[in-house]
């Protein structure tokens, strides 16, 4: 086992900044920055973390840099950022290496061939631990879609794979009805998030009418608003009194109807029965055969 205080920084996988500068001391220069990250919207700011070297004091005296996120294929420009420092030679001057072109809104070169370029102006400089975080804002930035940031991890650059992971969401096919039920419930939002009670009773469970089909007693809560508490607030309204109690899971579905599909994440919860009233909500000893049910039952 490695020594982990010696390696955490080797277990994160991170892009690699290529830091452009420009001083009246220090001229042009670039460093590599993994510790280089968006850490803002509005306004858009860029945090890179730094040593004290020529880099740092031409961002100390000027103010601004430039963030050049680095492609897959300059690994090689990456690793002479990395490896010399600009008081032992002017990285930017060997020559066919880095290809520049001048920034728009601040004087300093900016690299090209990268996926990300983000011209910034300091807002703040803080030491922190034994490095010094310089946070940009980016007064313009522009990237190309064909190129693919270099990862750093474990010492290697790696090129990112092209295939995405499967969201491992459960497909369970409704009919067209029943998902106009849904959408019409769920109206508008673009995952459908639910909490579903499970109220047992000697070995029946109590489900909701749901159109013309039976569901778990369930609600929408609203975005921010805490799930237990909406669930057992919405359970009166179908007639139903009942302590909500912990979670019992998650099931991320796949809605399918046809062409039409709908992601639906429902949170069911434990729940101690109270009273029952009118016809919303019925017990069940066999609960109808519905997927969407028996999804919510199975065992993950
Ligand atoms: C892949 C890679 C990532 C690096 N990340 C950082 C970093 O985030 N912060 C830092 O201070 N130095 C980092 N370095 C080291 C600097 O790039 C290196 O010290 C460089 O020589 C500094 O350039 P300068 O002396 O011309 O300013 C990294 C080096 C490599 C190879």
């Amino acid at each position: 086992m490695p020594k982990i205080m010696d390696n955490v920084h080797r277990y994160f996988a991170t892009t690699v900044g290529l830091i452009t500068t420009k001083g009246s001391k220090h001229g042009q220069n670039v460093m590599a920055a993994e510790w280089t990250m968006h850490v803002a919207y509005e306004p858009m700011l860029i945090a890179i973390f730094v040593h004290e070297s020529p880099t740092y004091w031409n961002i100390e005296e000027t103010r601004v840099f430039g963030v050049n996120i680095a492609s897959e294929d300059q690994a090689e420009l990456v690793n002479i950022a990395g490896g010399y420092s600009g008081i032992e030679i002017e990285k930017l001057a060997i020559p066919r290496t880095f290809a520049t072109q001048w920034a728009k809104h601040i004087d300093v070169p900016m690299i090209k061939g990268c996926s990300l370029n983000a011209e910034c102006k300091v807002t703040k400089i803080e030491k922190i631990g034994d490095h010094i975080m310089v946070v940009g804002e980016v007064l313009s930035a522009r990237f190309d879609e064909k190129k693919f940031p270099l990862i750093y991890t474990r010492g290697n650059y790696r090129k990112l794979s092209r295939s995405k992971i499967r969201s491992g969401r459960k497909t369970v096919l409704i009919t067209p009805a029943q998902m106009l039920q849904f959408k019409k419930m769920f109206a508008g939002q673009f995952v459908l998030k639910a909490a579903a009670a499970i109220i047992k009773q000697d070995s029946s469970i109590l489900l909701q009418k749901f159109g013309d089909w039976w569901v778990l007693p369930l609600v929408i809560a609203d975005k921010g608003a805490n799930y237990k508490d909406a669930l057992e607030k919405d359970l009166p309204s179908i007639g139903v009194s009942a302590s909500v109690g912990k979670i019992r899971g998650i099931r991320r579905m796949m809605l399918k109807a046809g062409k039409t599909e709908l992601r639906a994440n429902f949170i069911t919860f434990d729940c101690k029965f109270k009273s029952l009233e009118g016809s919303y909500a019925a017990w069940f000893a066999r609960p109808p055969k519905n997927v969407v049910l028996r999804t919510l039952f199975e065992k993950p």
